[in-house]
Parts: C-alpha cells; structure tokens; sequence
C-alpha cells in the first residue's frame, strides 16, 4: 500500500536525502533550451532535489527524471512543475479574460486540455490555480485571478482543479494543481506588487480565504505560499495561516510548496535574524518544499542537529512530498509522463486550437455599441469594402499571448490583422500602427490618419502588451499605455467611425475612449485564436456573451471599487455636501461588475420568490423570467445578489450569490430559477461565528451588479 511504500523508503532515507526531497530547483531556459545551474545538478545527483520547474518536453525531461531515477541512491523520482496558467504551448485567454465568460464548463476544459498539452509534454504539475481575489487593477497580477467576486472566485477555482486533475492524478494527461497564493496575495498596499497586505481576519475570512478552501476542497494536491506578510507575519512564516487553517480548520492533506525564494524573503522582511532561522519558521509554520531558495538543503540539517526543528517535522513535509509523487503515479512508473508519441499527438494540437477560439470568443466583453445613422456599429456588415486597422496590437502576435503565456508559441497565434482579413477576404484591409506601447513617438500618427481617411471603417487595436500586466508590473496610471489616447483622438478627427478593441491584461480606465469612441470592445488577450476570435466578433459569426468580472473605474482615485462595498453611515446624497463621495467624479464605476452587451436585448420580469419566509435548515426559491428582445439568438449571464438587510455586523450593499447562463433565440423566453440555503446568507458575526442571521432579505436578479428589479423573504 501506498503507506508501507512510503514508511519503508523513507525508513531508508538519510536526512540529507529526506531534506533533498523538500527542494524544488529552477530549470531555466537559456538562448538555446532549457539547462540546470551546475550545484543543483550535483545536488541532483546526490539524490537531494525533489523536484524540478520550467523543464519541460519529453526528451529533456527525461534526461532529468533519468538522473534521479538511475543516478542517485534510492532512484526517487521528481515532480515536474511548470506555470501552465491559461495554456501550454497553444494559449487561451487570460485567466481574468476567461472568466468573464462566466463559463465554468469552458472553464473546465480549458484547465483541462492545458493539462493534456502540457502533461503530454513531460509535466505532473501546473502552479494554478490562481485564486487570489483582487479588488485593485493597479496589481498587475489581476490578469491571472478571476477577478474580484469570492461567489464566482470560488466557482472558477474548482472547475479548475477538477479540469487539471481529473479524477485519477496517476492518469499521465492529468497535472496535480497547486492553489495559489496563500493568503491574500491579490491585496497588496495601493495595488504595488509584493506590497504589504493589511485588513481585518473578518474580510480576510469572508472575501479573500473562500475561494483557497473551496479549490482545496476540491481536492487540489497542493498549495502554494505568498510573498506577501498578513497581519504583520509574512505568510511563508505563517503558522497560523499554514497550520491552523490550512491544516486544522480546512483539513488539507497535500504538500505546502513556497513562491519562489521566498522563504530567503522572510529575512527581508526582518522577522529573523538570518537565513537558517528563515528556514526553520518556515519549516515550523507547515511549508513542506523550498522554491528554489536551497534553505532547506543548506541549513536545515544544522537546524536538526541544534535541536531548533525536529526529525518528526522533517519527516511530515517528506512524507506529504512522496504522497503526492505517489498519487501522480511516479512510484509505479517514473516515466509515465513521458511518451513522445502521446506529445507528438496532443502539443498544439486541432482540438488545442478550436478550444483556444472558442474559450476566446466566449471571453470578449462587449462594453459600448453606440448606433451610428440608427444602426449600431457592430456588428459590422461582410460587405465592407475598406477597413483601417490601426494600433500597436493589429499585428502583433507575441503581446496578445499575454503574461505567464508559459511556451506558448508565439508563431501560431493568429493577429487581429489576420482574422479580420481571413473574416471578409473581399474587403481591402490596411494596417498602420500609429504608435506603441510606450514612450512619447507620435510620429507614426500621420500615415495612422491617411489610412482612417480612406477606410469605410477603422478598428483601433489597442491595450497593453504582455509585459504591462503580470508580474512585478504594477501600475499608477491605467489608461492604455503610450501615445494610443492621443492616436485615438488624432483618428476620431477624421470623422470615420471608430471601433475600439482593447486587448489589456487588467480593467483599463477608458473614461477617455468611452467620451468619443461609439464602439469599445474588451477583448483581453486571448492567447494563440486571438485574431479568430475577435473577427468572429467583430463580424457578428459569434454574439458576444461575456461581462466583466472586475470593476471598471472611472479613474485611478476610485481604486479600489468594487461592486460588493460595504453599508456606510452617511451613504452618498449628491444634495448633501457631507456625504460618502468626491467633489471631483461620481462613486460609480465606468462599468460595473457584470456587465457587458449582446448584439441583442433581454429583458427581466416576473421576479418571484418561492415563499415569503424561509426556516434555517429550509432553501428557498427565486426565480426571473428572461426575454430575448432583440433580433439575434444570444447568450445571456443572468445574475443574482442578495442583500441582508439588517445584520449584527455590516453587511456588503449586495453580493453575488447566483448566476446561470442561457441562450435564447430572438422573441423566446426562459425562466431561470436559484436556489438559496442559509449558508448562502452566511457570514462572520461579532464572534467570528460564520452564521446566518435571521431577518429581511432583499433579492436582485439581472444582468449586471446594477439589477434593479428585486423581490424579498425573511428568514425565520
Ligand atoms: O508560480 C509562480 C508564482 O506565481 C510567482 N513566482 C514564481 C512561481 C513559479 O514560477
């Protein structure tokens, strides 16, 4: 059994082997492939690395895996992880792309073909998911969460856990998961990555841990730390984040890996006095593997012999260690992940790509289709003679990848210059690029201007690129980057109608665009179909469904805002100088959670709540009747939030508790119906009880965190 296997290995394993298991080395790539730095290939040798990153490919990895399994002592085999975020080699949206498809079957299955892709190529093991919750679009890193709602945070996280690993983790086209960053990471001080993370255990607990321990319960095989101190305690060093809730509130049984190096980072934020202390805090607190920081193997023996940890301690992070190897299926067969012919066969594969644009098309947010001579814009007729592309993203394939874009390959991502022209072969269409993503040239404006002029249409192709959001790129200034304000202005002048198609990692401020430009399509960066995608929209093939899952400010003061705010005592009153707001813009978002258009219109009626009161151990119903009142069949997200009434602690103005998504032909109507339990009208009362309380509920179903229409029960 898989216990008397790993109590007889470890029973004959030295401490500098048992230590060598709690370290996880880089392979980076250089110019020409991947390669080991020359001490963690000796210490591979010895039999003191547990596993490896970065490294992927059949034939590579397999020179690794022979290593430890035919040249070190006891032949244990290594874990293979890799940053499969939102792909492999064949790229998908952006995680906070994808989500506003509000899909959680696409969703699935994108998590799940990135496992086939990159567990074909070599790896067991993906560092996703990534379910730091982020109210601040300033943090750059927002582009790889959902977005700011625990409600679908939580949902997102688990359709990913299960879609990398299945239901069986030794099936070689599965990846373990590892949930991501634990805790809070995606609340940094004024959005600056790294930064200081500060608030009260009750939003902690209610917004920021949910969707850790829903991913966990999931049956995620591990976790991983954050950079990050809560509460005055970095959580690498964190017992009480690491032990007495991940362990003993939460039950989970799987390994603890940090981020990169960070343990070493617990010295910097000066809580010990050096390295081999870092070491032991970290150990102590409940991390099992040492990203690449090497404290374990080069301290942790020292901090055994000084009795400063002990051999139990050791041998727990170990043991979880070899548990997971044993769960990928390593012990049975080392080599199982590694079949040329299954990488031949799944690595960028027809089934990657037609996922890529589907889980594309389905991700782009339609934000504003003004009519032009009483017809909207888009979608924009096939007869089209001449069409303008202008801006930095037109041609361009390496930046619509997006960050953590892991080996995606650059050469098969399709532009939007390309899928336009595939999109309507008959038309002309140019490209000029105006300017870039940076810096103050303007130079390029002019021939920008010509070739507006002599367009039937022009489609301005903005954003950021790939290195504008992510990691370690935090910003103070949101509007697209570089010149493309003032190229947006210098086109509108030639009176040509304008569509503007933003491909950002993170919710721009596009108060500007929004002033002059009729169109404004949110495409995010959607990986390798980018270009397919967004003429699919565009040309109106495919109708667009998505809706934003994070805020859209108006401007960078207003950060952070976010649909689900708390009550205050003195709640905005324009007529009312002393009142919760600015003199200089309103309170409200340029685009509110939720929202996003359709080629076609719906409409929301006959809200009815099952019954009047609801008993504790009762559920109740609410249900809405959805109408398509347009001329083409769509796809609508149709949207539920509760709102307690009166609570024993302040409660949030309305929360997500609820959503579906349906398709209705033009004229045909749908009724939809939830379904809520107290727990879902839960939360931490004075006592940091997570009860429900009884009393007055409000409900508001629609298509965006503006519903109006709304309904109420009591519960008893
Ligand atoms: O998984 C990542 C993490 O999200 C940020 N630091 C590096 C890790 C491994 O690449």
């Amino acid at each position: 059994s898989e216990t008397e296997f790993i109590d007889g290995l470890m029973a004959r394993m030295t401490i500098e082997e048992k230590i060598g298991q709690l370290t996880l080395y880089t392979s980076g790539w250089d110019v020409t492939g991947p390669s080991l730095n020359p001490t963690s290939t000796e210490e591979l040798r010895e039999g003191r690395v547990g596993g490896l990153f970065n490294a992927h490919g059949v034939a590579y990895v397999r020179g690794l895996q022979d290593i430890a399994v035919k040249e070190t002592r006891l032949g244990i085999p290594l874990l293979f992880g890799y940053d499969v975020i939102h792909g492999h080699q064949t790229i998908f949206p952006t995680p906070l792309g994808e989500a506003s498809s509000w899909d959680l079957d696409l969703i699935q299955e994108s998590a799940r073909l990135s496992a086939i892709e990159a567990a074909a190529s070599g790896l067991n093991w993906t560092f996703n998911p990534m379910v730091d919750i982020a109210r601040d679009p300033r943090w750059g890193r927002v582009m790889e969460g959902s977005g700011e709602d625990t409600y679908l945070g939580s949902k997102i996280g688990v359709a990913k856990v299960i879609g990398y690993q299945g239901d069986n983790l030794a099936d070689p086209l599965t990846l373990l998961a590892c949930v991501k960053h634990f805790a809070a990471y995606g609340a940094p001080l004024a959005g600056r990555d790294y930064g200081t993370v500060d608030m009260s255990e009750r939003t902690l607990r209610e917004y920021y841990l949910p969707p850790y321990k829903a991913a966990i319960d999931a049956g995620a095989a591990t976790v991983m730390t954050s950079f990050n101190e809560v509460d005055g305690v970095p959580a690498t060093g964190s017992s009480w984040l690491l032990t007495d809730i991940l362990r003993n509130e939460w039950g989970f049984k799987g390994f603890v890996v940090t981020d990169y190096t960070a343990i070493n980072e617990i010295l910097a934020f000066g809580v010990v006095p050096d390295l081999k202390a870092a070491g032991e805090l970290a150990l102590k607190s409940g991390v099992d593997m040492d990203m690449e920081g090497s404290v374990f193997n080069r301290f942790t023996k020292q901090s055994l012999e000084e009795g400063k940890v002990t051999e139990a301690e050791i041998d727990q992070a170990v043991r979880r260690i070899l548990e997971a190897k044993w769960k990928a299926g390593l012990f049975a067969n080392p080599y199982l992940y590694l079949d040329e012919k299954r990488e031949k066969m799944h690595v960028r594969s027809q089934v990657m790509k037609d996922h890529a644009l589907n889980a594309g098309k389905r991700s782009i947010v339609l934000l504003k289709n003004e009519a032009v001579n009483d017809i909207p814009l888009l979608p924009i007729s096939k007869s089209v003679k001449t069409i303008a592309v202008i801006g930095p993203v037109g041609d361009n394939q390496l930046d619509v990848m997006g960050s953590w874009h892991a080996s995606g390959i650059e050469a098969d991502v399709v532009t939007v210059l390309a899928g336009i022209r595939k999109a309507v072969p008959n038309a002309l269409v140019t490209y000029t690029q105006g300017c870039g993503f940076e810096g103050d040239d303007t130079s390029g404006f002019a021939a920008a201007r010509t070739a507006a002029s002599k367009a039937d249409i022009v489609i301005m192709a903005l954003g950021e690129n790939y290195v504008q959001s992510g990691e370690a790129a935090s910003r103070t200034d949101i509007r697209l980057p570089g010149q493309q304000e003032a190229l947006v202005s210098a086109i509108m002048a030639t009176g040509k109608p304008v569509i503007a198609l933003i491909a950002a990692g993170r919710p721009l401020d596009l108060s500007a665009l929004d002033e002059q430009v009729p169109a404004i399509v949110n495409t995010w960066q959607l990986g390798t179909m980018h270009g397919v995608a967004v003429a699919d929209v565009l040309f109106g093939d495919y109708n667009p469904s998505a809706k934003i899952t994070m805020t859209f400010p108006r401007n960078v003061g207003q950060i952070p805002l976010f649909y689900n705010t708390k009550n205050v005592g003195r709640p905005i009153d324009l007529d009312q100088k002393y009142t919760s707001k600015y003199i200089d813009a309103p309170n409200t978002p340029l685009y509110p959670f939720g929202y996003g258009l359709s080629y076609t219109t719906f409409a929301y009626s006959d809200l009815t709540v099952s019954q009047p009161a609801m008993a504790m151990a009762d559920t109740i119903s609410v249900s809405v009747t959805v109408t398509n009142t347009g001329k083409m069949a769509g796809e609508e997200v149709v949207q539920l939030y509760v709102k307690d009434m009166v609570g024993s602690v302040t409660r949030p103005v309305r929360e997500l508790k609820g959503f579906d998504k349906i398709m209705l032909a033009p004229g045909e109507s749908k009724t939809v119906t939830f379904r809520l339990s107290a727990n879902d009208l839960a939360f931490y009362n004075q006592n940091m009880d997570f009860k429900a309380e009884p009393g007055e509920f409000e409900v508001f179903i629609g298509g965006d965190s503006n519903a109006s229409l709304s309904g109420g029960f009591e519960l008893k």
